[in-house]
């Protein structure tokens, strides 16, 4: 049975976000959303929430934001490893800075418990097999840095009143209201769909792990029903060993939904060779009871089944919305985001 809590969730009408939420309203919870709305002009399929909302920057929040809530689950950020080529400043001003600060208001206000959306990337192009939750980080851009630094100095904060945990994602895939097709499997179904062809622009070897959005959202209500000393100041490869795969692999699970598709493997130089598979065994011994309802084969399904039914083309592949870097280069081009990637004054 879960207890019910009042909890802030921060970035809820984004990607995650916008399962999130009502995921854990469904769940019995009071959520209040917390989401400046970069992109709320990029909805796919209808389905966004109806959440209280604290309409804020997460830069510009004080204590009294973040009183008489029981937990924080904090997704907001720029999310993307090339998103931090846009200025490298604002990935770090927002994922890290802005992280560690919140969860310093988080712990002056009584919130006990602090979940952080962390990601599998910190590990870079491990030269290990696997990697555990103990294995080197090695982050290689300014975004899986900002997720190493924010974790290290909000681990720091722990204490008997406040338990950060850390869930350190692979690549999520799977239908949001808020669609993103910046992510592998999205994108590479929406390809299969679109163009009746895959492309792999390395040379298909690279390991991805990659988990459903909406199992994201489950784990996370999971760990914020756990008890404390299960998860208190801990990380945790969020998804299953069996959620491993290479992208190669992932091409032809998406080639595989739609007739006659292709998939070609490029190998170009200099593509992403980013490589990192990861052990999920501590999750699984922590909470053997969940099941992972997704795979990459019934969700590329899903994925393609909806693109169809919602008309997804080349407009949209090609286009602006659904790829958070150039979007949010189309704000800033549009001048509804200043320099700061605050919204200017005629857009407010
Ligand atoms: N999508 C993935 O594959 C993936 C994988 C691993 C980790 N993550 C992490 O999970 C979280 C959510 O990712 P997502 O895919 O939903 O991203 P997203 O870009 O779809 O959503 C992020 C949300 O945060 C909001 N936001 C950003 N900066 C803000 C600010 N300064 N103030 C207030 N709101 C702000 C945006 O408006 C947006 O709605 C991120 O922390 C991301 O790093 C995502």
């Amino acid at each position: 049975m879960t207890t019910p809590r009042r909890i802030l969730v921060t970035g809820h009408r984004g990607y995650l976000g916008s399962v999130m939420a009502p995921h854990l309203v469904a769940e019995g919870h009071e959520v209040v959303g917390l989401d400046t709305g970069y992109f709320d002009d990029c909805t796919l399929v209808p389905g966004v929430d109806d959440i209280v909302t604290v309409e804020k920057d997460l830069r510009d929040l004080d204590v009294q934001d973040l009183s008489g809530f029981d937990a924080v689950v904090h997704l907001a950020a720029l999310s993307n490893d090339p998103i931090g080529n846009l200025d490298q400043g604002w990935t770090t001003d927002i994922n890290h800075t802005g992280s560690v600060r919140l969860a310093e208001l988080a712990k002056k206000a009584g919130v006990e418990r602090f979940l952080f959306s962390s990601s599998c990337i910190m590990y870079g192009a491990s030269t290990t097999d696997v990697v555990d939750e103990t294995s080197p980080l090695d982050p290689k851009t300014v975004y899986a840095r900002s997720k190493v630094t924010a974790e290290q100095e909000i681990s720091a904060m722990a204490d008997d009143a406040f338990s950060p945990v850390f869930l350190r994602n692979g690549t999520v895939y799977g239908i949001s209201p808020r669609m993103r097709l910046d992510t592998v499997l999205n994108d590479l179904v929406a390809n299969a769909v679109v163009r009746g062809s895959v492309q792999v622009f390395s040379d298909g070897s690279p390991w991805r792990p990659v988990v459903h959005v909406e199992d994201v959202a489950r784990s996370f209500a999971l760990v914020l029903d756990a008890r404390r000393e299960d998860v208190h100041d801990q990380a945790f490869n969020n998804g299953a060993d069996h959620l491993n795969h290479q992208v190669r692999e992932l091409a032809d699970i998406a080639a595989s939904t739609v007739e006659g598709a292709t998939v070609e493997v490029l190998g170009q130089p200099g593509a992403d060779q980013r490589t990192y598979k990861a052990d999920f065994a501590k999750f699984a011994r922590t909470f053997p009871d969940f099941a992972w309802k997704w795979d990459a084969r019934s969700g590329a399904q899903e994925l393609a089944d909806t693109y169809r039914e919602a008309g997804l083309g080349v407009a949209e592949l090609d286009g602006d919305r659904f790829v958070r870097l150039r979007w949010l280069n189309r704000l800033l081009s549009e001048g509804r985001l200043d320099g700061a990637l605050r919204w200017t004054e005629a857009t407010a």
